[in-house]
């Protein structure tokens, strides 16, 4: 993939660029009659284009735009340093306030407001958390036994545990995954029941109970067993596991 820009239809290109110029903290890097384009973090951009433009361009073939009222058709999540003060500031220029910012369950910390069209915009910050000076009393061991009991879906991994930015991750698997890659992330397998097979192009990796193997970015793979296995995945927290198929961040 070359590039991706996001195009979000609005009803009023002036008024959405003076909104996003506040929510964005900059300035367009284009402005004309029919499209507005922001740079974003990462070489993306974030297009705006009118209603009638889109209408113009497609015409008919294009379904109705949904009903205001009937949902966010799109979200835009933007991570910044200061994610209070992003949201505080959207809200300053006509967001519609949604949810404030507080911890997430994929380790982020994000808020939730809605541009003037209705589109979804968070703004998020890996979650921190003060550095405890004795053992919390919440600490406890996780029971590896009884958590996996609870996972009753395989190719399904559950979190169990988090630290340094990465999820310790359980998942029960059976029968054979899709051929994917992770563009960004090598990934930890630690077997921990069965035996699994991790086929690659050119040759298969046999992993037994007890075995630890790390598969590295960019390299297509497939995990496979004919019995259930048992494995632990180490993943960075920001991996989302429904990933597109054949980027998946499941196993
Ligand atoms: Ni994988």
């Amino acid at each position: 993939m070359a590039g991706a820009r996001t195009i979000l239809f609005v009803r009023d290109q002036a008024g959405a660029c003076a909104f996003w110029r506040a929510a964005l903290g900059s300035a367009p890097r284009l402005h004309v009659p029919g499209m507005t384009e922001f740079d974003l973090p990462g070489g993306a951009c974030l297009g705006l284009m009118p209603d009638s433009g889109i209408r113009r361009l497609l015409g008919d073939a294009l379904p109705a735009a949904p009903a205001a009222g009937s949902g966010p058709r799109a979200e835009i999540y933007l991570l910044v340093p200061d994610p209070e003060a992003r949201l505080r500031i959207a809200i300053d220029a006509g967001a519609t306030p949604v949810a404030p910012v507080t911890d997430r369950t994929w380790g982020d910390r994000a808020g939730y407001c809605l541009d003037p069209d209705g589109h979804l915009l968070a703004f998020a910050a890996p979650a921190v958390r003060p550095a405890p000076e004795a053992l919390p009393a919440s600490a406890a061991p996780i029971d590896l036994e009884a958590a996996f009991r609870s996972v009753d879906a395989h190719w399904s991994p559950r979190v169990v545990a988090a630290l340094n930015g990465q999820h310790v991750r359980i998942a029960r698997l059976l029968g054979a995954y899709h051929w994917h890659r992770h563009h960004d992330e090598d990934e930890l397998f630690l077997v921990r029941r069965g035996t699994l097979e991790i086929q690659f192009r050119d040759r298969t990796v046999r992993l037994p109970p007890g075995s630890l193997f790390v598969v590295p970015r960019g390299v297509e793979h497939r995990p496979v067993c004919d019995a259930e296995v048992e494995v632990l995945l180490f993943e960075p927290a920001e991996t989302v596991p429904a990933g597109t198929p054949g980027d998946a961040a499941a196993p």
